[in-house]
């Protein structure tokens, strides 16, 4: 089984690049399931109802969020009602929605899918992630009730990061890191099993900062004031993440990067 894996969608230039390729990757590299993290997909701040429909309609499996999950208002009331969006399992206890989830694929295949905060540099203290995973990972087994199990850790640090992912060695799929945007260079697999990158970069116009227009994330770096809002950059986006081929047993027989169209296309599709 394949999956692929992005990084966090930035504005439109991201949410077209998806709605533009994604059919005709899963088709030309045979992949069974898509998981998108699309916390900037709407302005750059949060995800709404109308984009995340556009997403999920055009061939995105799964929809993870993050810190910027309810930036926009009314994914309140749609995470509650959308079973495909995934926000932080670790964020305040009175959160709507769903914080992991199982999908059953058309081959009787059962992917869980999870997303948890990390608590470094975050912009609020989130719960311990450590702890929200051990506790939901008691109601499944690898290769007993469930196929696969898919990780987003949502943070800044690296140390962190790797930490979660070595700690859920062996118990987990894939520990794939987002939130910063870059994606890093260290794609692998762990001793125990577990396919691991600390960030999947994102889908978004790289010619910026982080995904947003240069001018003002300078002008605030330099100055410590805002002059007007953050807005995302409108370049062509590349598409970046990773795609994990999954062995009978649920543990990762293969991982690679994915980075395609844009300023990071090196390796196109193969
Ligand atoms: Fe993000
Ligand atoms: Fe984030």
């Amino acid at each position: 089984m394949r999956v692929l894996f992005l990084g966090d969608i930035v504005g439109r230039t991201g949410r077209e690049a998806i709605l533009t390729n994604i059919e005709n990757i899963r088709k030309r590299l045979s992949i069974d399931f898509i998981i998108v993290n699309a916390e900037n997909a709407t302005s750059g701040a949060g995800l709404s109802s109308n984009h995340a429909l556009q997403l999920l309609k055009t061939g995105v499996d799964c929809i993870t969020l993050g810190d910027h999950a309810f930036d926009q208002q009314e994914m309140i009331s749609f995470s509650e009602k959308e079973p495909r969006v995934v926000r932080p399992l670790n964020y305040a206890k009175s959160a709507p929605g769903f914080g992991s989830r199982l999908f059953k694929l058309p081959n009787n295949k059962k992917i869980l899918v999870m997303q948890v905060l990390g608590q470094v540099f975050m912009k609020r203290p989130f719960s311990d992630p450590f702890e929200a995973l051990e506790l939901e990972l008691e109601k499944y087994i690898m290769n007993g009730n469930v196929s696969a199990i898919f990780v987003d850790i949502h943070a800044e640090a690296t140390s962190e990061k790797n930490a979660l992912a070595q700690h859920f060695d062996g118990k987990v799929s894939a520990v794939v890191g987002t939130h910063t945007h870059v994606p890093t260079s260290d794609t692998r697999i762990l001793p125990k099993g577990t396919a691991y990158q600390t960030d999947a970069g994102m889908c978004g116009d790289y010619q910026s900062v982080i995904g947003m227009d240069k001018v003002e994330p300078i002008n605030r770096f330099r100055t410590g004031m805002s002059k007007e809002r953050f807005k995302p950059a409108s370049g062509e986006a590349s598409l970046s993440g990773l795609i994990v081929d999954l062995r009978l047993d649920g543990l990762a027989q293969k991982v690679v990067p994915f980075r395609y169209k844009g300023l990071l296309d090196q390796h196109g599709m193969n």
